[in-house]
């Protein structure tokens, strides 16, 4: 996660020309109040944009819909480089329902399930040996070295599907409880004498 103050004091000490393109893929999960906030950081920088997806907390990722905030002279200049009729009638409504009231409401609940499944699944890992980084987003990401390819063998065994990073590492998306303890049930295949802690 990037702090305000962090991003504020970066963008202060650019040059105006140079554009910064702050992706918040996942801004959705974040609930630290210190955090950066792209769409606040554009209205007060011209040389700010901020990038939101409805691929991720909406669950959109099939309509390929998002959306990007700015200076109305860099988003006149997109708009022109956009692909003519890039965004579908079908996702265009599905992303506005995405924003009314009820939405928002159901958005907020999903949001809090996945958080509470990524704080216990981190939990049961460091409980494990596996130190990790915290998360702010919906996965996990795991530096396991060398251990790297026989989780993703055991993962891959129990029906999981993993994405190996560079330097052994594992990015492990959080899903619904009970694919989650699929993940966990894979971890102590390869480190049995946790489960018996
Ligand atoms: C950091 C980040 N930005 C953007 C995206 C993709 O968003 P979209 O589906 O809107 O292209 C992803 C998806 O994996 C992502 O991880």
């Amino acid at each position: 996660m990037v702090g305000a103050e962090e991003l504020r004091r970066f963008v202060n000490a650019l040059p105006d020309h140079v554009l910064v393109v702050v992706d918040e893929a996942y801004r959705e999960y974040v609930d630290d109040p210190t955090a950066a906030d792209g769409i606040a950081l554009a209205a007060q920088h011209s040389n700010v944009v901020a990038l939101r997806t409805f691929s991720k907390a909406y669950g959109l990722a099939g309509l390929r819909v998002g959306y990007l905030v700015g200076a109305p002279q860099i988003v006149d200049v997109v708009r022109r480089l956009g692909i003519p009729f890039g965004v579908s009638a079908l996702a265009q409504a599905a992303a506005l329902a995405s924003l009314t009231p009820t939405a928002r409401e159901e958005l907020h609940e999903r949001v809090t399930a996945v958080v509470r499944e990524r704080e216990r699944v981190h939990t049961f890992l460091e409980a494990t040996g596996i130190s990790l980084p915290r998360s702010h987003a919906n996965f996990l990401y795991l530096p396991v070295g060398d251990l790297s390819a026989r989780y993703a063998a055991a993962c891959q065994e129990r029906g999981v599907l993993v994405r190996p990073c560079p330097e052994g590492a594992l990015r492990v998306t959080i899903g619904t409880a009970a694919e989650n303890d699929q993940f966990l049930k894979a971890v102590l295949d390869v480190s049995p004498s946790v489960g018996a802690r």
